[in-house]
């Protein structure tokens, strides 16, 4: 029987995810960043939701992750965390509120764990970060790294390309990764690496590694849910798999909507007192 089986009601942990790692079950997970679709998420099974900074793109409509604030993640987080009854909650921590020092990361990740009642932070680097993540840990926050194109350093690197194509680049990272699993963090996010480099991340640590345009021989894939249904139409990378049109399908909705008002056919008597 699968770990997360739909009778089931057990809430995730980062102990669940190690199980099903271990015994081959891929691992689903999604970005949520409010009440609503948090619970929709939750009762469809996914095992992980995350709240991640993407937030800032796609709920404040800003061109990069940068601009959004720890208490405006705290904000997302804890929406999400009242829409979930089984889901392993994980909240990104903001850029500028963990790179200054490792006492500014573990005061960041208190705060989220505190305000928000979510489950685990993640934070993007590898050994830059070593510090803050050995410190963040040192509390019992669980900590889940993120490598390959990170958003947060999109200044540093120009571009959305396609990261560790080149043998040395692709070589820090696998020992990034080694040390990730080595400082204790609890799972990796690999994101638009090649999918070779991937499969040799998720074969060599032990800790489950979830892929965003890395392929699928990783333990599991994590999709930013807005760019899934649809409810964009610019964004189209070559990892995206689109489920739903929602732009299209709710511009229709609401177009009706307007129709129906100026026709005065809404309300009819039936919805009316
Ligand atoms: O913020 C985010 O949505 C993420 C995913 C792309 C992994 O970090």
């Amino acid at each position: 029987m699968s770990v997360t089986s739909a009778k089931e009601t057990k809430r995730i942990t980062t102990k669940t995810l190690q199980v099903m790692k271990k015994s081959k079950e891929k691992i689903s997970m999604l970005t949520a960043y409010d009440f609503t679709m948090a619970k929709i998420l939750d009762d469809a099974g996914v095992e992980v939701l995350l709240v991640g900074d993407s937030a800032s793109n796609v709920m404040a409509g800003h061109e990069t992750t940068l601009p959004i604030t720890l208490d405006q993640m705290i904000y997302h987080a804890s929406s999400v965390v009242r829409g979930v009854n089984n889901a392993l909650v994980i909240v990104d921590l903001p850029f500028g509120s963990y790179q200054g020092n490792s006492i500014e990361a573990l005061n960041s990740s208190i705060r989220i764990m505190k305000e928000s009642g979510a489950h685990a932070v993640k934070l993007e680097g590898g050994r830059e970060v070593k510090e803050c993540i050995e410190r963040i840990l040192s509390a019992g926050v669980p900590v889940m790294g993120h490598l390959g194109l990170t958003p947060q350093s999109i200044y540093k690197f120009g571009t959305y390309v396609v990261r560790a194509k080149e043998d040395e680049e692709a070589q820090r990272l696998l020992e990034d990764a080694v040390l990730l699993e080595q400082l204790g963090c609890f799972g990796i996010v690999l994101e638009k690496i090649p999918a070779e480099l991937a499969a040799a991340v998720a074969s060599k640590v032990k800790i489950p590694v979830i892929g965003i345009g890395a392929g699928n021989e990783v333990d599991g894939q994590v999709l930013v849910t807005h760019d899934m249904l649809g409810l964009n139409k610019e964004f189209h990378p070559r990892f995206l798999r689109r489920y739903l049109n929602l732009y299209d399908d709710i511009k229709d909705a609401v177009g009706k909507y307007k129709d129906d008002i100026k026709s005065v056919d809404f309300p009819n008597k039936e919805e009316q007192y």
